[in-house]
């Protein structure tokens, strides 16, 4: 391994453009939207090269009560192809790792890995603990093939007045408080939902655009049945193609997406550095936000 060339750069907003090129340049689908709810949210950092290109990136995404950090998502973790292999991956890895050392108390990292990025995690102490499924429909959903079993559910349009209730109900199903980036990506989302069961609000999903693809996520949801009843909403005035990502637990609904035209496409591991188990991540966290906000 060559050493590491160039320092590490915090990136800002007006990084936003160079970020977008790099990971296009992976051909990863990420939107400048996409790219200011991170840049927003979170930490973003990487190595600029002499002539002040951007070739790597990666961003932490803290989690936790305001004034305390409880865990951190990492993500886009990006290094250009003609940088690689240098020690810059290892590098801002590494990075987050101080980072969530550093922290009082320290804290988790968790991350949901490529093929090619599994290597240099495990090799820093990651672990994997579970599968994300990731599931494409190539068309519209019939949603109409959907019914609910529940009597006393209803579907409101998420609007700012629900947007707390949204962002508890997150917390008490995710296990940390994500006010910082629900607030951004809600911003961000073209369509969301919130389930009520009687007068108790009980689930919540977000539709984010991201090009052509309609990214459903995050789900929370109290069953499966209420979570398809979520999808059915999200997915009912919108054209796909769709795309919802859910962890290996909530198998139990993939042979119904499937009925629904949704199409298996990749079983990315979900890794943990810092903590033993996945306690903190109960039944109820159906679909995620996105694979950067693991
Ligand atoms: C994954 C990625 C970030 C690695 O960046 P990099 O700068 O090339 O990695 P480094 O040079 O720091 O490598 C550090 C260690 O990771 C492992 N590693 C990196 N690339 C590897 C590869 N292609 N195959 C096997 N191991 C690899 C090795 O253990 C390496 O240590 P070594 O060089 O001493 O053997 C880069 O390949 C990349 O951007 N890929 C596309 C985007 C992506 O998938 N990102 C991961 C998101 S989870």
């Amino acid at each position: 391994m060559i050493g590491q060339v160039w320092p590490i750069t915090q990136f800002s907003l007006n990084d936003l453009s160079g970020l977008r090129q790099l990971s296009l340049a992976q051909n990863w689908p990420h939107s400048s939207e996409d790219w200011l709810t991170i840049l927003r949210s979170g930490n973003v950092f990487g190595h600029r090269a002499d002539s002040g290109e951007i070739v790597s990136s990666a961003a932490v995404i803290p989690y936790g009560d305001s004034g305390s950090v409880q865990s951190a998502a990492l993500g886009m973790v990006i290094v250009d192809s003609k940088a690689r292999r240098r020690g810059l991956g290892e590098a801002l890895v590494r990075e987050a790792i101080r980072w969530a050392s550093n922290s009082q108390p320290p804290v988790p990292l968790s991350l949901i890995a490529t093929l090619i990025g599994l290597p240099l995690y495990e090799k820093l102490g990651f672990r994997t603990v579970e599968t994300l499924h990731k599931f494409v429909a190539p068309t519209n959903v019939p949603t109409s093939a959907v019914t609910s079993h529940a009597n006393d559910r209803r579907l409101a349009p998420l609007d700012e007045r629900l947007t707390n209730t949204v962002i508890d109900l997150d917390a008490a199903a995710f296990g940390y408080r994500r006010d910082c980036l629900l607030g951004h990506r809600i911003d961000q989302a073209k369509t969301g939902c919130v389930l009520f069961e009687g007068a108790a609000a009980t689930g919540y999903g977000l539709l984010v655009r991201q090009g052509e693809l309609a990214v459903l996520g995050p789900i929370i949801a109290p069953n499966d049945d209420a979570a398809l009843a979520i999808v059915a909403a999200l997915t009912a005035n919108s054209d796909g193609p769709f795309r919802i990502d859910l962890p290996a637990r909530q198998k139990s609904l993939f042979p119904v997406l499937e009925s629904l035209g949704f199409e298996e496409d990749d079983k990315p591991p979900i890794m943990l550095r810092g903590v033993k188990e996945t306690a903190a991540r109960p039944k109820h966290y159906y679909a995620i936000a996105a694979q950067a906000f693991a």
